[in-house]
C-alpha cells in the first residue's frame, strides 16, 4: 500500500511573515490528516522558520532545488543539501520543468543532485514531464523516458527507493488545464513501467508517483482515484491555507 504524498510547491512566493501566517491556519486544518504525507516547499529563506514552526507536527518541509555539489566549496550562490538539512529541510525538489526551462537544468545535473540529496539524508521528489510541442507530436513518453533514464541513471536500488518521482506535464503547470485523470494514469503506468525495467519489481510496486499540473481541491479527487497517481504536486492551489487544506482532506470532498 502506497502512502500518499501531498507537497506544495511554493515558488518565489511568500516572504517569512506570510509563509508563517500560512502554517499558522494551515496547521489546524490538517491535524487529523494522517492519511497522507505533507510537505510544503518554501523559498530558502523560509526554510527555517517554516520547519522551527512546524516542529512536531507531521508536515515536512521541502527546497524547491539544491546545489549537485555536496561542498563545502567555491560556489558562490548554492546551497547544499547539508545546508538545507541543516536548516530542516527533509525533502528537495529537484528538475522541476522551470528549473530545467529557465536555468539550464538538465537529467545530468538532476542525477548528481539525487545523489548529493540522498547523501546528505534527505529524499529527492523528482520532476519529469513533456512539453506541449512534445506531445501533440505523439512523443510525450519519450521524453519522460529519456529523463528518467538520464536522471536515475547507475543509482543503487536503495537510492533509488529514496526518491519520489513527480509527472508535471509543461503544458498543464500553472496554465489551469490539468492532464485528464486518464491521461495521468497512462503516464504514471509508463513511468512505473520504466521504474520495473530498471529497478525491478518490488521498487516499482512502492515507488510513489505524485501528478503535478493544475491541481485543485475539485480535480484531486479524481486524479487519485487513478491507480498509478500516488498523491500530488501542487503550485498554486498550495498557496492559500484552505485550498491546499481541501486537496490534502479530498476524501472529505469527494
Ligand atoms: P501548478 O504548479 O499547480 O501551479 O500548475 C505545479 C508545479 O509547478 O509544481
Amino acid at each position: 500500500m502506497r502512502r500518499p504524498v501531498m507537497a506544495g510547491n511554493w515558488k518565489m512566493y511568500k516572504t517569512i511573515p506570510e509563509a508563517l501566517e500560512f502554517v499558522q491556519s494551515f496547521k489546524p486544518l490538517v491535524i487529523a490528516s494522517t492519511h497522507c504525507e505533507i510537505v510544503i516547499a518554501p523559498a530558502f529563506t523560509a526554510i527555517k522558520s517554516v520547519s522551527y514552526r512546524l516542529e512536531g507536527s507531521h508536515i515536512e518541509v521541502a527546497a524547491q532545488d539544491v546545489a549537485a555539489e555536496t561542498g563545502p566549496g567555491a560556489f558562490t550562490g548554492e546551497v547544499s543539501a547539508s545546508m538545507i538539512k541543516d536548516a530542516g529541510a527533509r525533502w528537495a525538489i529537484i528538475g522541476h520543468s522551470e528549473r530545467r526551462q529557465y536555468y539550464g537544468e538538465t537529467d545530468e545535473s538532476v542525477n548528481a543532485k539525487i545523489r548529493a540529496v540522498i547523501g546528505a539524508g534527505l529524499s529527492p521528489i523528482v520532476c519529469v514531464g513533456e512539453p506541449l510541442a512534445e506531445r501533440d507530436a505523439g512523443h510525450a513518453e519519450q521524453v519522460v523516458g529519456s529523463q528518467l533514464a538520464g536522471g536515475l541513471r547507475n543509482l543503487t536500488v536503495f537510492e533509488a527507493s529514496r526518491i519520489i518521482i513527480a509527472y508535471e506535464p509543461v503544458w498543464a503547470i500553472g496554465t489551469g488545464r490539468t492532464a485528464t485523470p486518464e491521461i495521468a494514469q497512462q503516464m504514471h503506468a509508463f513511468i512505473r513501467s520504466r521504474i520495473r525495467a530498471m529497478f525491478g519489481d518490488a521498487l516499482a510496486e512502492e515507488i510513489r508517483i505524485l501528478y503535478g499540473g493544475s491541481v485543485k481541491p475539485e480535480n484531486i479527487a479524481t486524479l487519485m482515484q487513478q491507480p498509478d497517481v500516488d498523491g500530488a504536486l501542487v503550485g498554486g492551489a498550495s498557496l492559500e491555507a484552505d485550498s491546499f487544506a481541501r486537496i490534502v482532506n479530498y476524501r472529505e470532498n469527494s
